[in-house]
């Protein structure tokens, strides 16, 4: 891929890519990501090949999504590891600004608020998280102007929050969701799994287990309640693992689910193991 490190560069390059694709109806993707790129980032770019003549990705850790004393420093940063992956899966441009060429002049003055349902789950344990996050996602859209974008359901709460963000302010994109890919033992592919060590990558197992659990107590006819203390309960036995939510979403209102709920959700976790803290979900049907 050619890679572009500011916008004039990028605005050249998708000039450049619209001529070789040619005058008829060309399609963009974009795919979003802070790198230290994994399989689950590829399967989001093999989506975008397959839909589009022209892959942007973009790489930023951005600043405005993290809070005081999160990882936003020590963050993974492998851009010369992240273009070798993407070079194997075909991509034409790589975007990779650096803070200030995202934000010159320091912080937006303004920003996309995520609202309320960016206050509940991870917004209540980041609180400004989502509105970091749908700031940056707006910005790329603009600076990249991509037919689709592509989002992994591992940010279950983050894909939901895209969407409503598109249909609240008639972003012109068209989302796609990608399934949550994971690793054969079934912990969700992370960046933030390269801070675990051997034995808190087993004690990480617990979050997959847990909505494993969650979902058979689901499938047996379980109550919302049921469901969620049979996750919970598999997490709080886990050594090494401190719980900080398990919930049940309903994801066309992003809302808790009721304890009359029926129909689909998404059963919800997130859990830190030692000083990591990580997500996961799964889709589970109540009776
Ligand atoms: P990041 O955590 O790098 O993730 C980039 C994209 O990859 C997101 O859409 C995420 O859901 C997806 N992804 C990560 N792990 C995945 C997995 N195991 N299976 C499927 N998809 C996966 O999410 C962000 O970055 C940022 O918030 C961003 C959207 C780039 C805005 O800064």
């Amino acid at each position: 891929p050619v890679v572009v490190r500011t916008r004039a560069e990028l605005a050249v390059a998708l000039g450049e890519a619209s001529m070789v694709s040619g005058t008829v109806a060309s399609t963009r993707a974009l795919v979003m990501t802070m790198g230290a790129l994994h399989e689950g980032h590829l399967a989001l770019v093999r989506a975008a090949r397959q839909v589009a003549d022209t892959v942007v990705v973009s790489i930023f850790v951005n600043p405005l999504q993290f809070g005081p004393g999160e990882d936003y420093e020590r963050y993974p940063r492998t851009l010369d590891a992240d273009v070798a992956l993407l070079s194997e899966v075909g991509v034409e441009i790589v975007f990779a600004p650096d803070r200030d060429e995202m934000y010159p002049g320091g912080d937006p003055t303004v920003s996309v608020t995520a609202g309320t349902p960016g206050g509940i789950l991870e917004g209540a344990s980041r609180p400004g998280h989502f509105d970091g996050v749908l700031t940056v996602v707006l910005k790329v859209i603009h600076l990249v102007r991509p037919d689709v974008a592509i989002f992994g359901e591992k940010d279950a709460q983050q894909i939901l929050l895209v969407r409503r963000m598109v249909e609240d302010l008639a972003v012109p994109v068209r989302i796609q969701g990608v399934p949550i890919v994971r690793d054969d033992d079934g912990l969700a592919l992370s960046s933030r799994n390269a801070y675990l060590s051997a034995d808190e990558r087993q004690a990480a197992l617990a979050l997959s287990r847990g909505l494993r659990a969650g979902r058979d107590v689901a499938d047996e006819g379980g109550s919302p309640a049921e469901v969620l203390a049979a996750a919970r309960g598999m997490l709080d036995r886990s050594a090494g693992v401190v719980t900080d939510y398990v919930e049940l979403l309903d994801t066309a209102t992003v809302e808790v689910v009721p304890e009359s709920h029926a129909g689909q959700a998404l059963l919800l976790v997130a859990a830190r193991v030692g000083a990591t803290r990580l997500i996961d979900n799964m889709a589970v049907s109540l009776s």
